[in-house]
């Protein structure tokens, strides 16, 4: 390949740099003690060198990928978290099986938008010309989801990179994926498993401000008034989605502001039109209804605890350093069995 010889002379050069960079700033962090550094192998600056451009690269093509298509921002943002949740923030869900169900085909992962994840791919493709093969598919998720947030209303926050692509993809992971008439309970426990807590649970499902769901996801809400659920609000539901609805039918998850990050997603639960038995439950749990109270009246405090937990899922299982790969398409591990031992030149410069 072009880009492998390509890339030698400016590999040697950034690994020479890079070694001198990465001493200073130790001793700066050092000398003025500000904080411990990381300790997962993830940092601000990763691509520093190797791809100063990648966070423009990302934002400018997903305002374009918006303008056209709205819908696009809510189906990046939930493949992120559907990454994230199975197996960590490895790319692992963008892997087709080829010939073997991959992660794609797990119940958990309904809905999922090909559209969002052909854009994850294409948003590879520019920066691999761009930078060369420097950067992960994981670490564009990544980017790409809190680009869908930012451009879509919702608050604007920094985001570490350096996670590596996996080698591998677990058709079961996804199992652990909360459904959507999961309760309180349920969400508290999936979620406490990976350290988050009470007030991270209610600004993650705050994610439902915007987006879709097809009427298979939404069956309980139409015929249980457990959580409660507004009248007219079932009645439209129910309009909508019919026990033979077609399987393609969906409803606006936030069907005040449906394409906008906003908190009234929160307004909408304490006017008991929470589309999912999870998203209503929340505004009903004594452990949870002052939180849904809370973002329901301050936006402000909403972004800020949103763009917390976020950042948290963007840290569960990565790959770093010499784990994993930089793939060349995010379809397939670059040796297409799963079994990728041999790194390019500008992968190996990166790791010093
Ligand atoms: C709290 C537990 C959660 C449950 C039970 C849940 C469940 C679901 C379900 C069933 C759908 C509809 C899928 C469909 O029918 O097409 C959906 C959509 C969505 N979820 Fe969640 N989810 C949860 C948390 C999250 C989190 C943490 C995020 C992101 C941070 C997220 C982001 C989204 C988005 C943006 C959509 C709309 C997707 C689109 O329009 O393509 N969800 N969720
Ligand atoms: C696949 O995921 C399931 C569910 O999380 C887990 O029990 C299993 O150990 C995983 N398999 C591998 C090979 O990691
Ligand atoms: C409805 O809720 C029950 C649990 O209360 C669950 O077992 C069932 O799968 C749900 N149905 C759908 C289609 O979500």
């Amino acid at each position: 390949m072009s880009s492998v010889s390509a890339s030698r002379s400016p590999s040697l050069f950034s690994l020479l740099f890079l070694s001198s960079f990465l001493l200073v700033s130790q001793i700066h962090a050092s000398s003025e003690s500000v904080t411990l550094p990381f300790l997962d192998g993830l940092s601000y600056n990763y691509y520093f060198l190797t791809c100063p451009k990648i966070e423009r690269i990302v934002r400018k093509h997903l305002e374009d990928v918006f303008q056209k298509d709205s819908g696009q921002a809510p189906g990046i943002l939930r493949l992120f978290f559907h990454d994230c949740f199975a197996q960590g923030c490895d790319a692992s869900i963008l892997l087709n099986g080829v010939g073997q169900p991959d992660e794609k085909q797990n119940f958990a992962n309904i809905g999922l938008r090909q559209e969002a994840i052909q854009t994850i791919e294409n948003i590879r493709t520019i920066v691999a010309k761009q930078c060369l093969r420097v950067v992960s598919c994981a670490d564009i998720l990544v980017l790409a989801a809190r680009e869908a947030v930012r451009q879509s209303g919702g608050p604007d926050f920094d985001v570490r990179l350096g996670r590596k692509d996996s080698l591998t993809f677990n058709v079961s992971a996804p199992n652990n994926l909360p459904a959507p008439f999961a309760r309180t309970s349920d969400l508290l426990k999936i979620f406490g498993d990976r350290k988050f807590d009470t007030t991270d649970v209610v600004a993650l499902s705050g994610a439902h401000t915007f987006g879709r769901a097809h009427c298979t996801s939404l069956v309980n809400r139409t015929i249980e008034d457990n959580p409660p659920i507004d009248p007219d609000f079932k009645n439209k539901l129910k309009a909508t989605c019919p026990s033979n609805a077609n399987p393609s039918t969906t409803v606006d998850l936030d069907n005040i502001t449906p394409t906008k990050f906003d908190n009234v997603y929160y307004i909408n639960l304490l006017n008991k039109q929470g589309v999912f038995t999870s998203d209503q439950d929340i505004a009903q749990d004594p452990r949870t209804k002052d939180i849904v109270r809370s973002f329901a009246t301050d936006q402000k405090l909403f972004f800020n605890k949103f763009a917390n937990a976020f950042v948290k899922v963007s840290q569960l299982g990565v790959l770093t350093g010499f784990q994993g790969e930089i793939r060349k398409t995010c379809f397939a591990t670059n040796s297409g069995n799963g079994l990728d031992g041999i790194k390019s030149v500008v992968e190996m410069a990166e790791m010093f």
